[in-house]
C-alpha cells in the first residue's frame, strides 16, 4: 500500500477533507457518515447543503448496503459497469443520512474504478462522499493541479493520480422511482444501459436546484463561452479578433492566438474538454467560442457539458 494512501484514509477517519482521482474527474472526499466532516466539504466548495453528493465505495457489497430496497436493475447494472463511471439514484438505508442526500429519501452511489480511488475506498473501508473537487459551479479537474487552482489551502491532502481517462463526470442513472431515468449522460452512455436493461431509459431535463449537475450554467469556465456552427465561425472571429479564444476542430486560424484544437472523436474530445476550457479561460479573453460537435448520439454527454458551460 501507497504510504500516501494510508495518510489519506487516516485523514478522512479523522474527518478531514482529501482530494483524489477517478476515471471521471478529480473528487474531493469526506467520511460519508461525519456529519461535521461533510459540512466542511461543502464549505470548502462554496457548496449549497441542500445539494446531494455521491457517496463512493471500494465494491457493489458496501454500496447497496446504504440502499433499503434493490432493484433488480441495479444488481444488473452494478454487475456490468462497477467499477466504472455510472452513479445510481437508489432508495437510501438508514446509513445515508440527510446531510449527504440533502434530505432526500434517495442516496447516489458510485463505485469508481481508479487504481488510486480504488486503494484508498479499501483501505477507508466506508463511503467516501465525493464531489468533484471544484468550486462549486466551475469547471471539474481533470489533474491535481486544476484541484489546487481551486481548492489549495482549503484541503488536507491531494492524491496524484495523473489525467481523469474519461474527462467528463458519471453518467447518473435514478432507479429509485420503479423505472430507469438519465439524470446526467456520461461515458457510459443511454444505449449501454438500455442493452443491460432491455427498457427503455427516461431522460429527465432536471431543473431541480436539488440536482446540482441539473442547473443549467453549471461546469463553466469564467470566461463567457458560445457554441458556433463550424461555417459561422469565421465570421466571429473576423468580428471579435483579438479577444476571442476558440476551442474548434479545424486547424488554428493565424488571426487568434488562444486556439485548441480538438479530436474528431467523441471519447478523446470528453478526455481533453475541461483541461482546454480551463486552458482558454485562462487567456482572459472576452469570449470563448466553442464550435458545436456534431449530431449522432455518441455526442451526447460532450453536449450537455458544452450547453451547461455556454448556459
Ligand atoms: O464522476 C462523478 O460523478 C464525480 C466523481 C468525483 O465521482 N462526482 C461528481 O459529483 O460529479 P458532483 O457532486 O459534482 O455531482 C453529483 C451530482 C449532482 O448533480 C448531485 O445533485 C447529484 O449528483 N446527486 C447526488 N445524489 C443525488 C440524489 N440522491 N438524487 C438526485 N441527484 C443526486
Ligand atoms: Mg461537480
Amino acid at each position: 500500500m501507497n504510504p500516501e494512501v494510508r495518510r489519506a484514509a487516516e485523514i478522512l477517519r479523522a474527518g478531514g477533507l482529501v482530494a483524489f482521482p477517478t476515471e471521471t474527474v478529480y473528487g474531493l472526499g469526506a467520511d460519508a457518515s461525519n456529519a461535521a466532516a461533510v459540512a466542511r466539504l461543502y464549505a470548502s466548495k462554496g457548496r449549497p447543503a441542500e445539494h446531494p453528493v455521491i457517496v463512493h465505495f471500494a465494491d457493489a457489497e458496501r454500496a447497496f448496503e446504504w440502499v433499503r430496497e434493490m432493484p433488480e436493475a441495479a444488481k444488473k447494472l452494478a454487475a456490468r459497469f462497477w467499477p466504472g463511471p455510472l452513479t445510481m439514484i437508489l432508495k437510501r438505508s438508514a446509513k445515508a443520512q440527510d446531510f449527504v442526500t440533502g434530505g432526500q429519501d434517495s442516496v447516489g452511489l458510485r463505485v469508481p474504478s481508479h487504481p488510486v480511488a480504488q486503494d484508498l475506498l479499501r483501505e477507508f473501508g466506508g463511503g467516501v462522499a465525493a464531489p468533484s473537487a471544484n468550486l462549486f459551479g466551475k469547471l471539474s479537474p481533470t489533474a491535481a493541479h486544476h484541484v489546487l487552482e481551486d481548492l489549495s489551502g482549503r484541503i488536507d491532502l491531494i492524491l496524484d493520480g495523473g489525467a481523469s481517462e474519461v474527462g467528463i463526470e458519471s453518467t447518473i442513472v435514478d432507479l429509485s422511482g420503479g423505472s430507469a431515468v438519465l439524470l446526467r449522460p456520461g461515458g457510459i452512455t443511454k444505449a449501454q444501459l438500455a442493452e443491460v436493461l432491455n427498457a427503455k431509459i427516461e431522460e429527465k431535463k432536471a431543473q431541480s436546484p436539488r440536482h446540482s449537475g441539473g442547473l443549467v450554467r453549471h461546469y463553466a469556465p469564467r470566461t463567457p463561452a458560445r457554441l458556433v456552427s463550424a461555417h459561422g465561425l469565421d465570421a466571429e472571429i473576423a468580428k471579435l479578433k483579438d479577444r476571442v479564444a476558440v476551442l474548434a476542430f479545424s486547424r488554428p486560424d493565424e488571426r487568434v492566438e488562444y486556439w485548441i484544437r480538438m479530436p474528431s472523436e467523441p471519447r478523446a474530445y470528453a478526455q481533453r474538454l475541461y483541461a482546454a476550457l480551463r486552458e482558454l479561460d485562462r487567456a482572459q479573453c472576452e469570449t470563448i467560442l466553442i464550435e458545436s460537435p456534431p449530431e449522432g448520439v455518441e455526442w451526447a454527454a460532450v453536449k450537455d457539458r458544452l450547453t451547461r458551460a455556454t448556459g
